[in-house]
C-alpha cells in the first residue's frame, strides 16, 4: 500500500486534535541524517497543554515488535534502560531541558547502532486526555564514507592548453544525502579562490572571478557519473598556475519541507600544482643606439634586445624594423619597413632599402639569441628619423610550419643630428680679354666648397646674349672629367671653345676667335656631387659665378641686304631670276677681305632661326648646296650679288622667297676672318600669270561643235517624221507643224 494514502488518516486526526485544541507533542520531520561520531541533538516541544507551565519530558527508542527501550526522562532517573545506563551515565547521551515547554535529546558521539525511531512523550498534566502526548523522529546515522580522490593527468601544460581537474567522490550511503563538489585554487599564500562547486542538488555555483569564464565555456564540467567529477579548464592561462584544492561536502535537506540544506560531511583534498607555461613573450624589448652618428655619414647602430627569453623554450625569434620620419607637427608618422628577419632566420628587405641592403650600406643582423643589430655605415641626412623594432616570437604551429604567437614593439628611438649644410661658391675672373673680333676670350672658375665629403665637380660654361636673357649651354666638363659641347653645335668652330680642370678646384675656359655673335655674357654652373658606399654619385649642391663680359667694340662695316626680282608675273615653263643685293653702307677704315655665305629661302618663316634648310645655298668659298629641285640654281656676279635662278616655273614655285647672307671679315690686325651678324633681306611673291584664251580655248571648241551637231540633227529628226504623217493621213490638222516648231525652238 502506498506510504501516502496510509498517512492520510493520521493527517485527518491531527487536523481534528488541533481543531479540539488538544496538547501538541512536536519533532523535527525525519529522518535525520547524521555521521556516525558526530554529536546530535533530537528537539521536542510541547504546546497547548494545561497544568503546571513546567512540563516533563521522556525519549525512548522504539525497538522492533513495538517494544522500546527507555533512554532519558526528565522526572524520573530509573527510567533509563540498563543496556544504556553507562552511556547516560557518561554523558555520551543526554538530554537539555531548553524550557519549560522544550527539551533535547543529545548524544555527544552518536553511533551507527543509534540509528532508529525515537519517541519523545510527555506525561498528562491535562484535565482532559487530549491532543498527543508523543511525536516519534527517525534519525540515521550513517558511517563517514566521504572519499575525495582527485587526479590532474596532466599538470604542466602550455598557455592555451586545458587543464582537466579530476575529483573522484563515493560515499557508502546515498539515500536522504545530496553530495556537492568545489574546485578551488591557491595562489602562492593567497587564500583558498573558489573556482566552482557543483551541487548539491546539480545545482551550479561559479566563483566571482570565474563567471565571464564560465560564461564564455572556459569552465566546462566532465560528468561521466560513477562518482567522476571532472572540471576543465579550457585555454589555461598563466593566471592559472596554481595549487588545486577539491572538496566534498555531503548534505542533507531539513526544514519545513526539506527547504534549507544541513551539511553533514566534508572532505578537502590537495589535488596538486599546476603549472602553465606562458607561450606569449613577456617578455619586454628594449632598443638602444649602440651607435649614434653626431654628422652626415657617421655610422648608425641600433640595438634591440628580448629581455626575458624564459618562455619561449622550443619558439623562435624574429624581428622587424621600421623607421619613420621624425617631422615636427606630423602626425601621420607614416612607418616605413626597413627589413625583417623571419622565423627561419631569413632577411626580408622591403623594396625602399633593397639597394642599401644589398650593396651593405645597412646590415640587419643578429647577435646572441636575443640581440638584433641595425647598422647603417654610412647615415645619410634622409635617415634621420626614429627607428623601432618589433620582435615576434613563433611556435612551432599545430600540424607544421610556424605560428606567430607574440609581437612586441620596442619603443622608438631617434636618430637625429644637425646637419652641415654643404656650401658651394664659385668665383669667375677673367683671365683673357677678347678685345676684337677673332681674339681669344678666356675666364677661369675658383670653386670653394664646404661641409662636402670626397666631392666631386661638374662644370658647365653657360651664355647670355643679354644679361638675364635666354641661357644657352656651351659645353661641359662632368665630374667624371668628360668635356662634352652642349649647344655649340657650329660645325666650323667646334674646336674654338676649351674647358679644363687647371687646379684642385680651378676650371678655365677659352674661346678662341670670338665673333660678334659671342658677345654677351659667360658664366660657370657648377655642381658638387658626393659618393656614398655604392660609388654613386649624389648631387649635394649647384652654384653660379658671376658673370664675364665679351663685350669687345664692333668695328666693321654696316650691311644692308636686299632682294629684286623683275618678273613677278611670269608663265610656266620660263625661268625666273632673283637678286640678293648685299652693299657695304659704312665700310670702316680697317676693313679688308669679305666673304658671304648666302642661302635662298621659299615660303619658311623665320627659317634662319629655326636652323631651317635653305632652297640652295653658297658658303664663303663659294660653294653651292641645294635642297630642292634640280631646276634652281645660284651664282654670284660680283662680290656683293647672288644670283637665284628658278628654271622651268612651275605652280610649286608660286610664293615667297628671301635670302639670309652671313659676312665674313678677314681682321688685318689678326689674320683671322671673323664673322658678322646674319643679314636677312625683305621678301618677294612669285606669280605665275595664265593668258585667258590660253584657258579657255579648248572648252570654248568642244562646246561650239557640240552645239551644231545637236542641231543639225534635230532638223533632220523634224522632217523625218513630218513626212512620214502627212503621206499617212491626209485629214490630220495643223497641229504637227506646231509641234516641229516646238522642236526647232529647243
Ligand atoms: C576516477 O574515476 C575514473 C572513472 O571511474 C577512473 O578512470 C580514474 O582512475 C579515477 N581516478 C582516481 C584518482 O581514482
Ligand atoms: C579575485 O581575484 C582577485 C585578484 O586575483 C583576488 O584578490 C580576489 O581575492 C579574488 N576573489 C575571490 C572571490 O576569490
Ligand atoms: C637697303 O636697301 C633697300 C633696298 O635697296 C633700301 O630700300 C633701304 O633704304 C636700304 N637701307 C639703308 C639703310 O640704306
Ligand atoms: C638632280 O640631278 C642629279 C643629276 O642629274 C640627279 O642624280 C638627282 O636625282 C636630281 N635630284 C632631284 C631632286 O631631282
Amino acid at each position: 500500500m502506498d506510504k501516502g494514502t496510509g498517512l492520510r488518516p493520521v493527517i485527518w486526526i491531527f487536523a481534528l486534535v488541533l481543531v479540539c485544541e488538544g496538547r501538541v507533542v512536536k519533532v523535527p520531520v525525519g529522518p535525520l541524517v547524521h555521521v556516525e561520531g558526530q554529536a546530535v541533538s533530537i528537539r521536542c516541544d510541547v504546546s497547548d497543554y494545561e497544568g503546571p507551565r513546567d512540563q516533563d519530558f521522556e525519549w525512548s527508542l522504539i525497538l522492533a515488535g513495538d517494544k522500546s527501550l527507555s533512554l532519558v526522562s526528565t522526572f524520573d532517573d530509573n527510567f533509563v534502560d540498563p543496556s544504556v545506563r553507562d552511556r547516560v551515565n557518561s554523558g555520551d547521551i543526554s538530554y537539555n531541558k531548553l524550557g519549560d515547554a522544550a527539551v533535547e535529546l543529545k548524544f555527544k558521539k552518536v553511533r551507527a547502532t543509534d540509528s532508529g525511531l525515537y519517541r519523545c512523550s510527555t506525561p498528562s498534566t491535562d484535565s482532559f486526555i487530549s491532543g498527543n502526548y508523543q511525536a516519534d523522529v527517525v534519525l540515521k546515522v550513517i558511517g563517514d564514507s566521504l572519499k575525495v580522490a582527485p587526479a590532474i593527468p596532466k599538470s604542466a601544460v602550455s598557455e592555451g592548453e586545458s587543464v582537466e581537474l579530476q575529483c573522484n567522490t563515493t560515499r557508502g550511503f546515498a539515500e536522504h544525502t545530496f553530495l556537492s563538489v568545489t574546485w578551488s585554487i591557491r595562489k602562492g599564500s593567497s587564500p583558498l579562490e573558489e573556482i566552482l562547486t557543483f551541487g548539491p542538488d546539480n545545482k551550479i555555483k561559479v566563483g566571482r572571478n570565474y563567471t565571464q569564464r564560465y560564461t564564455d565555456g572556459g569552465l566546462q564540467l566532465d560528468l561521466r557519473g560513477g562518482g567522476f567529477y571532472g572540471l576543465v579548464l579550457q585555454r589555461a592561462k598563466p593566471s592559472d598556475q596554481g595549487e588545486y584544492v577539491c572538496m566534498a561536502q555531503e548534505w542533507v535537506r531539513q526544514g519545513e519541507e526539506g527547504r534549507n540544506w544541513r551539511k553533514i560531511l566534508e572532505k578537502s583534498e590537495e589535488m596538486g600544482e599546476v603549472v602553465v607555461t606562458p607561450t606569449e613573450l613577456q617578455f619586454k624589448v628594449t632598443l638602444t643606439a649602440s651607435l649614434n652618428p653626431q654628422s652626415t655619414s657617421e655610422p648608425t647602430e641600433l640595438r634591440c634586445e628580448v629581455l626575458d627569453l624564459l618562455h619561449l623554450q622550443d619558439g623562435r625569434l624574429g624581428v622587424t624594423w621600421s623607421y619613420s620620419t621624425n617631422t615636427p607637427g606630423d602626425v601621420s608618422q607614416k612607418k616605413i619597413t626597413i627589413a625583417s628577419v623571419n622565423e627561419q632566420g631569413a632577411l626580408i628587405a622591403s623594396s625602399e632599402y633593397q639597394q642599401r641592403l644589398d650593396s651593405g650600406d645597412i646590415a640587419v643582423t643578429r647577435r646572441e639569441s636575443n640581440i638584433f643589430v641595425l647598422r647603417m655605415l654610412q647615415t645619410r641626412d634622409a635617415d634621420m628619423g626614429s627607428y623601432s623594432c618589433a620582435v615576434t616570437a613563433w611556435k612551432p604551429a599545430q600540424q607544421s610550419g610556424w605560428g606567430k604567437a607574440k609581437e612586441v614593439q620596442s619603443a622608438p628611438v631617434t636618430v637625429q643630428w644637425t646637419p652641415k649644410i654643404p656650401v658651394l661658391r664659385v668665383a669667375a675672373h677673367r683671365v683673357r680679354e677678347a678685345s676684337t673680333g677673332g681674339s681669344t676670350f678666356e675666364m677661369s672658375c675658383q670653386l670653394t666648397g664646404q661641409n662636402l665629403k670626397n666631392p666631386g665637380y661638374s662644370v658647365l660654361i653657360r651664355f647670355e646674349e643679354i644679361l638675364g636673357g635666354k641661357s644657352r649651354k656651351v659645353l661641359s666638363l662632368s665630374q667624371d672629367s668628360v668635356l662634352q659641347l652642349e649647344e655649340w653645335s657650329e660645325p666650323s668652330r667646334i674646336d674654338s671653345v676649351v674647358l679644363e680642370k687647371t687646379g684642385q678646384l680651378e676650371y678655365r675656359f677659352r674661346l678662341y676667335g670670338a665673333q660678334v655673335t659671342d658677345r654677351g655674357f659667360y658664366y660657370c654652373d657648377v655642381t658638387a656631387w658626393t659618393r656614398d658606399q655604392t660609388q654613386d654619385w649624389i648631387k649635394a649642391i649647384s652654384a653660379e659665378s658671376n658673370k664675364i663680359q665679351i663685350a669687345f667694340v664692333h668695328t666693321g662695316p654696316v650691311f644692308n641686304i636686299s632682294i629684286h626680282s623683275e618678273a613677278n608675273n611670269v608663265l610656266p615653263g620660263d625661268t625666273v631670276q632673283m637678286m640678293c643685293i648685299i652693299s657695304v653702307l659704312d665700310a670702316s677704315p680697317n676693313t679688308g677681305d669679305m666673304a658671304f655665305n648666302v642661302r635662298w629661302f621659299q615660303n619658311t618663316d623665320r627659317a634662319v632661326e629655326n636652323g631651317v634648310q635653305p632652297l640652295i645655298s653658297m658658303d664663303r668659298w663659294g660653294v653651292v648646296t641645294k635642297t630642292g629641285s634640280n631646276d634652281t640654281s645660284l651664282e654670284r656676279t660680283d662680290q656683293h650679288t647672288f644670283i637665284l635662278s628658278l628654271h622651268k616655273i612651275q605652280d610649286r614655285d608660286v610664293g615667297e622667297y628671301y635670302c639670309a647672307a652671313t659676312p665674313w671679315l678677314l681682321s688685318p690686325a689678326t689674320g683671322a676672318w671673323n664673322k658678322e651678324k646674319d643679314l636677312i633681306s625683305a621678301s618677294s611673291f612669285l606669280f605665275i600669270k595664265i593668258e585667258l584664251w590660253e584657258s579657255l580655248k579648248m572648252p570654248v571648241g568642244y562646246g561650239l561643235t557640240a552645239a551644231v551637231i545637236a542641231g543639225l540633227l534635230s532638223v533632220l529628226l523634224g522632217l523625218a517624221v513630218a513626212h512620214c504623217c502627212f503621206s499617212r493621213n491626209p485629214m490630220h490638222t495643223p497641229r504637227p507643224r506646231n509641234k516641229l516648231m516646238d522642236l526647232e525652238m529647243d
